[in-house]
């Protein structure tokens, strides 16, 4: 795809009927989200107004650097976000999503969900579209981990299950009343930390490879709610590009993708994404 062909435009119905028709067309979809296909189940953002990086910084909370310095301040952060998110439910951007990815697949193509969220939202709808339509749903690549997922900060040790809730770490209540309260690893007694991707760590190979291949074969590509800035995820949709795939963006705001995308879409996620997916 060229610059040329983006099609940056107000929610329009013609920009709608585009993506609508590409996305009908595609038989090899990856779908890559970020933040705001979120924000209308009540998950801050990032960037932007009332991102979390407008009131907090990224360096005293989010790198292990952090956690080596303060991981008593670390996990009342994780624990707050957890409180938070267990109170959200999937929009209607996450169950489009499900419904469509999981159709995909069942008339014999390919599709995958491959999503910078630690929210858990796009594993839920999939679960629940997959219980009320009985078709199997897509597979969902949680890039940047999960915020309920527990392991090891020194070894390869992983908490069976996750967590539900804000007061619980791998099961346990958490007690944030000093550093020595911190929950520790049962295998070798590191401190156990938030499943997450932070700043300066590698992504799961495995995970982003999947992603890459699904990008490099796909025809078609909806990119919801991500400022596309950080990388390696937010190569996935240029990757697609590349490969000639259909570009279809849902956002907010412009961003680096914009222009690359072959119709680009101005609006709110939940409102958005069920009209192009034709929910
Ligand atoms: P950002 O907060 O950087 O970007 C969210 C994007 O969604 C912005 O471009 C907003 O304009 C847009 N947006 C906001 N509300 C929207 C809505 N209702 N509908 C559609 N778009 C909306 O979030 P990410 O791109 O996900 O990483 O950020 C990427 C990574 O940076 C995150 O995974 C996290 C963060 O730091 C780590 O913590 C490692």
């Amino acid at each position: 795809m060229t610059p040329d062909s983006a099609d940056a435009v107000a929610p329009s119905s013609q920009a709608i009927d585009r993506a609508r028709a590409l996305l009908a067309e595609a038989r090899r979809v990856v779908v890559f989200t970020g933040a705001g296909v979120s924000a209308a189940s009540g998950v801050p953002t990032f960037r932007g107004a009332g991102g979390l990086w407008r009131s907090f910084r990224p360096e005293e909370l989010a790198t292990p650097e952090a956690f080596a310095r303060d991981p008593r301040l670390v996990w009342e952060w994780y624990a707050l976000r957890r409180a938070l998110v267990a109170e959200c439910r999937p929009n209607a951007a996450h169950r489009a999503i499900a419904r469509w990815a999981a159709a995909v697949i069942a008339r014999g193509g390919s599709a995958v969900v491959a999503t910078q969220n630690v929210d858990g939202l796009h594993q839920r709808a999939a679960a629940a579209a997959e219980a009320e339509d009985r078709i199997p749903a897509a597979p969902v690549l949680a890039l940047h981990g999960s915020l309920f997922a527990t392991r090891c900060s020194r070894c390869d040790w992983r908490a069976p299950e996750d967590d539900r809730d804000g007061a619980h770490v791998a099961g346990r209540p958490l007690d944030l009343t000093a550093r020595e309260t911190l929950p520790r690893c049962p295998r070798c007694g590191g401190l156990q930390r938030p499943g997450v991707v932070w700043f300066g760590e590698a992504l799961d190979e495995g995970m982003i490879g999947a992603a890459y291949d699904a990008a490099a074969r796909a025809d078609a590509c909806l990119a919801v709610g991500t400022s596309a800035l950080v990388h390696p995820a937010a190569g996935i949709a240029t990757a697609a590009a590349r490969a000639g795939a259909a570009i279809v963006e849902v956002n907010a705001d412009e961003t680096p993708l914009t222009a690359r995308a072959t119709v680009s879409i101005r609006g709110r996620a939940a409102e958005v994404v069920p009209l192009v997916l034709g929910a």
